[in-house]
């Protein structure tokens, strides 16, 4: 079903911003294997993290919905994970699959993994080869993609393992492996990523050893450790947050507050890109909820100026390159992305629909093998584009937020999978002031 989008004088308000995807899936995880009853609240309640909870269930954790965004979890603790006797579907989510046979690989039980049309086309064999040193043995169908059956073991090896890729679901799948290893399990990342499953594991009660070494981190943890109930709180998610603050920057009267936003480092690239590029960032802090920082941040309409993004932000921003385009397309001046590949084994081939979407509302933009190279419009972006979303949540948002500040309706080809990471984003942008809608321009 087609949306639009249609150009407004002001994006203005202030929005609490939603649970933050990543720290969600991890509290469902986390509480479903400690000991005892966990409450999680602020959980984002969207498709990818839904389909993690019932997974959790099938495996033998009691989960249960007592209010908006508060569930309670009854893990399994020294029970363990049973066998279970459906499916595990996993939907669009590559975080709640990869993780999750880190989870399964450390109990004797076999589970068969499937997922929709995207998640059954991206690359498993990151997780299934670390894995599989450890003991795993599976049967997945061609390119070591989904659907898959694999067999975990209760005497994984504990491994080293230097993943070839940036890619915090690699690191957290070998550490939740680990958790059940025999040894001390270390994963050496070149450049540090998300570093959630270490917080929130160590919020759960268990030891995580971290060590900077340059850009990169060496993480490890010892077998054989329990988790314990915890109360976590899930704070506000910054990959979603980038939407509002994006809306703000390129409108001609922006004026936008998100409260309750995760600070964290290795999640806020987009940010620091920003604020290169010319767009004020204000931030004030107000507290901590799960390990984490949390600050409300603030963001205004701005000169935007295309910039060199840094190779080195390029972790932290892994999945805002869909809108820092959009802010690339209203700045004046060329933007350059490089060092980016993994975007094309994303929910979509990122680089290409980022291209396709940037190209049919008008904007030149080139496409390269790891990023790409916007000219931008200086705030003139023609729009009138019909684009194509490619199931792909991240797309759809930053088109329809192209749309609240082109010269013209923006339009995409559907937007039901929004609710993969952010169901009331439509509500939120009608709050702000946006003209979005079903149906043609
Ligand atoms: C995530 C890690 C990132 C990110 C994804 C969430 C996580 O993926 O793109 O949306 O929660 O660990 P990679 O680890 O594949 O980069």
């Amino acid at each position: 079903m087609v949306w639009t989008s249609r150009p407004v004088k002001q994006i203005a308000g202030t929005l609490r911003a939603p649970g933050d995807k990543s720290c969600s899936h991890r509290a469902l995880i986390l509480s479903g294997l400690a000991s005892g009853t966990s409450e999680i609240s602020g959980l984002l309640e969207g498709e990818d993290v839904l389909n993690t909870g019932r997974v959790m269930a099938a495996l033998g954790a009691q989960v249960e919905r007592v209010g908006d965004g508060a569930w309670r979890v009854e893990g399994v603790g020294k029970r363990g994970l049973q066998s279970p006797s459906t499916d595990l579907d996993f939907g669009n989510s590559g975080t709640g699959s990869r993780l999750m046979m880190g989870v399964v690989a450390g109990y004797p039980i076999r589970a068969r993994f499937i997922g929709d049309a995207s998640l059954s086309g991206r690359p498993m064999g990151r997780v299934l080869d670390p894995l599989s040193e450890m003991g795993v043995t599976y049967e997945a169908s061609d390119g070591q993609r989904l659907p898959l059956t694999l067999q975990g073991r209760s005497d994984l090896n504990a491994i080293s393992y230097t993943p070839p890729h940036a890619s915090a679901q690699v690191k957290s799948c070998i550490l939740l492996a680990g958790l059940n290893a025999e040894g001390t399990t270390t994963v050496t990342e070149s450049r540090i990523t998300r570093d959630h499953s270490e917080r929130m594991l160590r919020g759960f009660g268990a030891e995580v050893k971290s060590q900077r070494q340059g850009a990169g981190n060496l993480v490890s943890i010892e077998g054989g450790q329990s988790l314990v109930a915890q109360e976590t709180i899930v704070p506000g998610d910054p990959s979603s947050a980038a939407f509002l603050a994006a809306a703000a920057m390129i409108s001609p009267r922006g004026g936008v507050v998100v409260e309750g936003m995760m600070s964290n480092e290795t999640r806020d690239g987009f940010y620091r890109a920003a604020a290169l590029m010319g767009a004020p960032v204000g931030a004030e802090d107000i507290g901590t909820a799960a390990g984490e920082r949390l600050i409300d941040m603030s963001f205004e309409s701005a000169d935007l100026r295309g910039a060199a993004i840094p190779v080195d932000l390029v972790p932290s921003m892994i999945d805002e390159f869909p809108i820092l385009a959009v802010l690339a397309a209203f700045a004046s001046g060329k933007t350059v992305v490089k060092g980016a590949a993994e975007l094309r084994v994303k929910e979509s081939d990122r680089i290409k629909a980022v291209v396709a979407m940037l190209r049919v509302n008008g904007v030149a933009v080139e496409e390269t093998e790891d990023g790409f190279i916007v000219e931008g419009c200086a705030g003139n972006v023609p729009g009138g584009g019909l684009v194509e979303t490619h199931h792909d949540h991240r797309i759809a948002m930053s088109a329809l937020i192209m749309g609240t500040a082109a010269q013209n309706p923006v339009s995409i080809d559907d937007a039901a999978m929004i609710a993969t990471s952010y169901p009331d984003f439509m509500a939120h942008m009608a709050e702000l002031g946006a003209d979005i809608s079903e149906g043609q321009p």
